[in-house]
């Protein structure tokens, strides 16, 4: 992803509920919080009024992207 869509990204609410955007989560996934689970309990996303039904699943996705790009590295670290 370009620096810019990735800015552009960061601010687009994922969390509707609890007014959380892209970039606070990409910010705790990368501290280590790498399950959704842990992102509730760091960041409340997950917590608002539709109980994570709108915001679980891209969420996962994030995390699972991260994890896939960590992955990438350690196969082929940078020289
Ligand atoms: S959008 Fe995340 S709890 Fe509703």
């Amino acid at each position: 992803m370009s620096s810019q869509k990735e800015l552009i990204d960061g601010f687009k609410k994922v969390c509707i509920c609890r007014n959380v955007k892209a970039r606070t989560i990409m910010s705790a996934i990368m501290q280590g919080n790498l399950s959704f689970e842990a992102l509730r309990r760091k960041i409340g996303v997950g917590t608002g009024n539709c109980k994570a039904k709108r915001c679980r699943t891209p969420i996962e996705k994030r995390v699972k992207d991260y994890k896939k790009s960590l992955e990438k590295q350690t196969e082929n670290p940078p020289v």
